[in-house]
């Protein structure tokens, strides 16, 4: 164990609480709002392929590092590439890890918001509160958003100051559970209703003809961004991580939840959407499929309202309660980089750190909730970009600079015969050779 500093800084209770944290920092907002779109408008099965071929090989290794340099140095990512080496540059990767997630957080409070207010928004349309219903959906209201950004941000600062085991691991195994249970429900009913085999032959086939540097640099950037990479909320998480726990293991079961969520999320929305096709509900602008945006917040609540009754009011809460708690799971991560970074690096006891950084982002996630343009502008540069940049950078550290022999070292605990198996030869290449130059490569033809 990392000896005194475990105990003050916290740690998982067990295996699970952290695969389930971890997993819930994964699943959000990127899974169920952004995945299931992108899918369908950007080449069905084609972009699914190019997705899982991301995740697996570029994200996964990059979330080997990160776990292993987080518990290894047992610190926040600043503080971690700090205590690994000497170099002066790399604890600025940290650092820009720390901003991407505080500006992330800033808007993902803000959509998060909107998912929540909807929540209530079906409960006042079943009542034929209007007036209520109008001012929940009225995303353009910056006052609103505000408002609810704010609710949202607290009950995560709430979560983040009772710590890691009671705080975050408590809140995420009782979530977790709760939402893969609600999407496998909601699944069954979208699937029993016309319309939706077609949304299955949309979201499934492929089309090749769509693959393009654009699709596979979208799809990058969303392994990124779903798998919580490049930013060091896994080398946080990781670094409360028992040393008797299975590094690569690990990895692969929390990658493995995330694709599944994602896929499942997809075989939800997009059946969902021809469901309300089917009702006569538009669904294209254009001959384009409506946006994540416009098909979660305008298509889905006019579906629910289709459907009407108690039948329309549950679906429509439980919908949107599967959204925030998915949302919640992830914000909480989000948070927790920048506190553990104040923690740990200023010596500010968890409560004040909490609540000093939550709210200070709060302030910047105001201003999205009045300028909600600036939500494109903000995911372009820190999700899309930031994200696979720190990725970039921490497989250059670890290949170069720490050596992936010494996290190989680090991963022998928890998994002693790894020297003896494949994973030990090949995870290094994707290290040193693969993971930086298919990220380098990709961006570098996104701007050409
Ligand atoms: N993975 C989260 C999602 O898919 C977002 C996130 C990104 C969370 C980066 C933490 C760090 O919505």
């Amino acid at each position: 164990m990392a000896g005194t500093s475990s105990t003050e800084r916290g740690s998982w209770n067990s295996k699970l609480g952290f695969i389930l944290a971890a997993a819930g920092s994964a699943v959000g907002l990127g899974n169920i709002w952004a995945f299931p779109t992108k899918v369908a408008t950007e080449g069905g099965g084609a972009y699914l392929l190019v997705y899982l071929v991301c995740t697996f090989l570029i994200g996964f290794p990059v979330m080997v590092a990160e776990l292993a340099i987080g518990r290894k140095s047992g610190k926040n990512p600043v503080g971690a590439f700090k205590s690994l080496s000497s170099n002066k540059f790399f604890p600025l990767v940290g650092l820009w890890g720390v901003i991407c997630g505080v500006m992330i957080l800033s808007f993902y409070t803000v959509i998060a918001g909107w998912a929540f207010g909807y929540a209530f928004e079906e409960i006042f349309f079943y009542f034929g509160w209007d007036a209520g219903a109008n001012w929940l959906t009225d995303t353009s209201n910056g006052f609103r958003n505000a408002i609810i950004a704010a609710v949202f941000m607290i009950g995560t600062i709430k979560i983040i100051v009772g710590g890691v085991s009671d705080g975050i691991e408590k809140a995420t195994k009782t979530m977790m559970p709760l939402l893969i249970g609600i999407i496998i429900i909601m699944i069954g009913y979208v699937m029993t209703q016309p319309g939706a085999t077609e949304g299955v032959r949309e979201y499934l086939l492929p089309d090749f003809s769509k693959i393009t540097t654009g699709l596979i640099f979208s799809a990058m950037g969303q392994a990124f961004f779903s798998l919580s990479l490049g930013m060091g909320a896994l080398i946080t998480y990781g670094s409360y991580l028992n040393k008797k726990e299975n590094i690569p293991q690990a990895a692969a079961m929390v990658t493995l939840a995330d694709v599944g969520i994602a896929f499942l999320a997809g075989l939800l929305i997009i059946p969902a959407m021809y469901v309300a096709k089917n009702a006569g509900i538009e669904i294209f602008v254009g001959d384009q499929l409506a946006s994540s945006t416009d098909l979660v917040f305008q298509i889905l609540p006019a579906l629910f309202h289709s459907i009407g009754g108690a039948a329309g009011l549950i679906l429509g809460v439980v919908f949107f309660l599967l959204l925030s708690i998915a949302a919640l799971t992830s914000t909480i991560s989000l948070l927790e980089v920048p506190v553990s970074f104040v923690i740990d690096e200023y010596k500010v006891p968890r409560k004040k750190a909490s609540w000093g950084v939550g709210l200070g982002v709060l302030v910047v996630s105001t201003i999205v909730a009045f300028n909600t343009s600036l939500i494109g502008t903000f995911d372009y540069i820190f999700s899309n970009l930031g994200l696979p940049i720190g990725g970039l950078l921490t497989c250059i550290f670890v290949a170069f600079v720490w050596k992936t022999d010494s996290a190989i070292t680090e991963m022998e605990y928890g998994f002693a015969g790894i020297r003896q198996t494949l994973f030990s030869k090949v995870w290094p290449m994707f290290i040193y050779v693969i993971c930086p130059l298919a990220i380098l490569y990709n961006i570098i033809t996104n701007f050409i």
